[in-house]
Protein backbone atom coordinates (compact mmCIF):
# COMPACT_ATOMS: atom_id res chain seq x y z
CA UNK A 1 0.00 0.00 0.00
CA UNK A 2 1.31 3.34 -0.81
CA UNK A 3 1.23 5.91 1.83
CA UNK A 4 2.29 9.15 2.17
CA UNK A 5 4.16 10.81 5.16
CA UNK A 6 3.75 14.92 4.87
CA UNK A 7 7.15 15.55 5.17
CA UNK A 8 10.57 16.84 3.16
CA UNK A 9 12.70 15.43 6.20
CA UNK A 10 14.91 12.82 5.14
CA UNK A 11 16.00 11.33 9.08
CA UNK A 12 12.10 11.12 9.36
CA UNK A 13 11.56 9.25 6.46
CA UNK A 14 14.33 6.84 6.43
CA UNK A 15 13.78 6.15 9.98
CA UNK A 16 9.93 5.81 9.36
CA UNK A 17 11.00 3.35 5.86
CA UNK A 18 12.82 1.31 8.54
CA UNK A 19 10.46 0.22 11.10
CA UNK A 20 7.57 -0.52 8.30
CA UNK A 21 9.20 -2.68 6.28
CA UNK A 22 8.25 -3.93 3.06
CA UNK A 23 4.66 -3.52 3.40
CA UNK A 24 4.11 0.01 2.68
CA UNK A 25 5.92 1.80 0.12
CA UNK A 26 6.23 5.11 2.10
CA UNK A 27 6.60 8.30 -0.27
CA UNK A 28 7.32 11.74 0.73
CA UNK A 29 5.78 15.48 -0.38
CA UNK A 30 8.32 15.81 -2.99
CA UNK A 31 6.95 12.76 -4.19
CA UNK A 32 3.64 14.31 -5.12
CA UNK A 33 5.46 17.48 -6.21
CA UNK A 34 5.17 19.21 -3.07
CA UNK A 35 8.06 21.29 -1.72
CA UNK A 36 6.90 23.90 0.33
CA UNK A 37 6.35 23.60 4.22
CA UNK A 38 2.54 22.72 4.75
CA UNK A 39 0.24 25.21 6.34
CA UNK A 40 0.28 25.02 10.51
CA UNK A 41 -1.85 27.18 11.73
CA UNK A 42 -3.41 24.97 14.35
CA UNK A 43 -2.57 26.00 18.69
CA UNK A 44 -2.26 22.45 19.40
CA UNK A 45 -0.08 19.67 17.95
CA UNK A 46 -3.22 17.52 17.10
CA UNK A 47 -4.49 20.15 15.28
CA UNK A 48 -1.46 20.92 13.23
CA UNK A 49 -0.87 17.04 12.37
CA UNK A 50 -4.52 16.77 11.44
CA UNK A 51 -4.32 19.88 9.19
CA UNK A 52 -1.49 18.74 7.15
CA UNK A 53 -2.84 15.33 6.76
CA UNK A 54 -6.08 16.11 5.86
CA UNK A 55 -4.07 18.60 3.28
CA UNK A 56 -2.45 15.97 1.73
CA UNK A 57 -5.25 13.21 1.52
CA UNK A 58 -7.75 15.86 0.29
CA UNK A 59 -5.43 18.05 -2.35
CA UNK A 60 -3.27 14.82 -3.78
CA UNK A 61 -5.69 11.73 -3.02
CA UNK A 62 -3.75 9.45 -1.51
CA UNK A 63 -3.30 8.26 2.45
CA UNK A 64 -1.27 10.41 5.03
CA UNK A 65 0.20 10.89 8.22
CA UNK A 66 1.49 13.94 9.34
CA UNK A 67 3.81 14.31 12.73
CA UNK A 68 3.98 17.68 14.76
CA UNK A 69 6.52 17.77 18.14
CA UNK A 70 7.22 20.38 21.09
CA UNK A 71 8.89 20.95 24.31
CA UNK A 72 6.30 21.18 27.25
CA UNK A 73 7.61 22.68 30.44
CA UNK A 74 5.67 22.79 33.46
CA UNK A 75 6.62 25.75 34.85
CA UNK A 76 6.01 27.81 31.72
CA UNK A 77 2.48 26.45 31.37
CA UNK A 78 3.63 24.03 28.50
CA UNK A 79 5.61 26.62 26.40
CA UNK A 80 7.24 26.63 24.14
CA UNK A 81 4.77 23.58 23.34
CA UNK A 82 3.16 23.61 19.82
CA UNK A 83 5.10 26.80 19.41
CA UNK A 84 8.49 25.39 19.58
CA UNK A 85 10.10 25.67 16.43
CA UNK A 86 9.55 29.46 16.46
CA UNK A 87 10.01 30.48 20.12
CA UNK A 88 12.38 33.01 19.46
CA UNK A 89 11.29 34.15 16.15
CA UNK A 90 10.52 33.24 12.78
CA UNK A 91 14.38 32.87 12.26
CA UNK A 92 13.61 29.19 13.97
CA UNK A 93 17.05 29.14 15.50
CA UNK A 94 17.88 26.58 17.88
CA UNK A 95 20.51 28.91 19.32
CA UNK A 96 17.90 31.61 20.07
CA UNK A 97 15.20 29.29 21.08
CA UNK A 98 17.49 27.69 23.90
CA UNK A 99 18.69 30.76 25.03
CA UNK A 100 15.30 32.21 25.30
CA UNK A 101 14.18 29.16 27.30
CA UNK A 102 17.31 29.29 29.68
CA UNK A 103 16.48 32.86 30.19
CA UNK A 104 12.72 32.38 31.02
CA UNK A 105 13.89 29.68 33.19
CA UNK A 106 16.15 31.40 35.44
CA UNK A 107 15.87 31.24 38.85
CA UNK A 108 13.07 28.50 38.50
CA UNK A 109 13.84 25.20 40.28
CA UNK A 110 10.83 23.19 38.58
CA UNK A 111 12.97 22.16 35.43
CA UNK A 112 10.51 19.37 34.82
CA UNK A 113 9.54 18.93 31.12
CA UNK A 114 8.25 16.76 28.31
CA UNK A 115 9.12 16.07 24.77
CA UNK A 116 5.59 15.49 22.73
CA UNK A 117 5.15 14.18 19.45
CA UNK A 118 1.50 13.36 17.73
CA UNK A 119 1.04 12.16 14.36
CA UNK A 120 -2.13 11.52 12.83
CA UNK A 121 -2.85 9.01 10.00
CA UNK A 122 -5.61 9.67 7.87
CA UNK A 123 -6.22 6.25 5.96
CA UNK A 124 -9.17 6.10 3.57
CA UNK A 125 -10.68 9.58 5.26
CA UNK A 126 -10.44 7.62 8.80
CA UNK A 127 -8.50 10.13 11.70
CA UNK A 128 -6.10 8.14 13.60
CA UNK A 129 -3.54 9.98 16.25
CA UNK A 130 -0.87 8.83 18.26
CA UNK A 131 0.91 10.19 20.75
CA UNK A 132 4.02 9.86 21.81
CA UNK A 133 5.88 11.61 24.81
CA UNK A 134 9.47 11.21 27.13
CA UNK A 135 10.11 13.10 30.72
CA UNK A 136 13.21 14.91 31.36
CA UNK A 137 14.09 18.07 32.40
CA UNK A 138 15.55 21.07 31.63
CA UNK A 139 19.62 21.43 32.34
CA UNK A 140 20.71 24.66 33.91
CA UNK A 141 23.02 25.34 30.80
CA UNK A 142 23.27 23.49 27.35
CA UNK A 143 25.97 20.29 26.74
CA UNK A 144 26.39 18.59 23.70
CA UNK A 145 26.69 18.88 20.19
CA UNK A 146 24.54 15.77 18.67
CA UNK A 147 20.72 16.16 17.25
CA UNK A 148 18.87 19.66 17.24
CA UNK A 149 16.52 21.86 18.88
CA UNK A 150 16.43 21.89 22.36
CA UNK A 151 18.52 18.66 22.51
CA UNK A 152 20.96 20.17 24.51
CA UNK A 153 19.62 21.26 27.37
CA UNK A 154 17.08 18.15 27.92
CA UNK A 155 17.85 15.40 30.26
CA UNK A 156 15.55 12.65 30.16
CA UNK A 157 14.22 10.94 33.62
CA UNK A 158 16.93 8.68 34.72
CA UNK A 159 19.71 9.97 32.48
CA UNK A 160 22.98 11.97 33.80
CA UNK A 161 23.21 13.80 30.52
CA UNK A 162 21.18 15.69 27.92
CA UNK A 163 20.15 14.20 24.47
CA UNK A 164 22.73 16.16 22.90
CA UNK A 165 25.63 14.42 24.46
CA UNK A 166 24.64 11.06 23.25
CA UNK A 167 24.71 9.07 19.71
CA UNK A 168 21.06 9.76 17.67
CA UNK A 169 20.85 6.36 17.91
CA UNK A 170 20.61 5.81 21.16
CA UNK A 171 18.00 8.72 21.33
CA UNK A 172 15.55 7.60 18.52
CA UNK A 173 15.27 4.31 20.66
CA UNK A 174 13.62 6.46 23.39
CA UNK A 175 12.32 9.40 21.79
CA UNK A 176 8.93 10.93 21.78
CA UNK A 177 8.81 10.72 18.03
CA UNK A 178 10.10 7.20 18.13
CA UNK A 179 7.15 6.10 20.36
CA UNK A 180 4.32 7.95 18.34
CA UNK A 181 6.14 5.84 15.55
CA UNK A 182 5.79 2.33 17.08
CA UNK A 183 2.37 2.95 17.71
CA UNK A 184 1.57 4.18 13.94
CA UNK A 185 3.38 0.91 12.81
CA UNK A 186 2.17 -1.15 15.04
CA UNK A 187 -1.51 -0.15 14.01
CA UNK A 188 -0.71 -0.26 10.18
CA UNK A 189 1.01 -3.79 10.40
P1 LIG B 1 8.75 19.15 14.48
O1 LIG B 1 7.26 19.16 14.59
O2 LIG B 1 9.36 17.77 14.50
O3 LIG B 1 9.24 19.98 13.33
O4 LIG B 1 9.30 19.86 15.81
C1 LIG B 1 8.99 21.22 16.11
C2 LIG B 1 10.07 21.81 16.99
O5 LIG B 1 10.08 21.17 18.28
C3 LIG B 1 11.50 21.64 16.46
O6 LIG B 1 11.83 22.69 15.56
C4 LIG B 1 12.32 21.70 17.75
O7 LIG B 1 12.51 23.03 18.14
C5 LIG B 1 11.40 21.03 18.76
N1 LIG B 1 11.70 19.57 18.83
C6 LIG B 1 10.89 18.57 18.41
N2 LIG B 1 11.46 17.37 18.59
C7 LIG B 1 12.66 17.62 19.14
C8 LIG B 1 13.74 16.78 19.56
O8 LIG B 1 13.72 15.54 19.44
N3 LIG B 1 14.81 17.41 20.09
C9 LIG B 1 14.89 18.75 20.24
N4 LIG B 1 13.94 19.57 19.84
C10 LIG B 1 12.82 19.02 19.30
Amino acid sequence: MKICFATNNKNKLFEIKNKLGEAYEIISLSDLGHFEDLAETQDTLEGNSLQKARFVYDTYGVNCFADDSGLMVEALNGEPGVNSAFYAGEAKSSEANVALLLNNMRGINNRKARFVTVITLVLNGKVEQFRGEIDGSIAEHPSGSHGFGYDPVFVPDGWQCTFAEVDLQLKNKISHRARAVEQLVDFLK
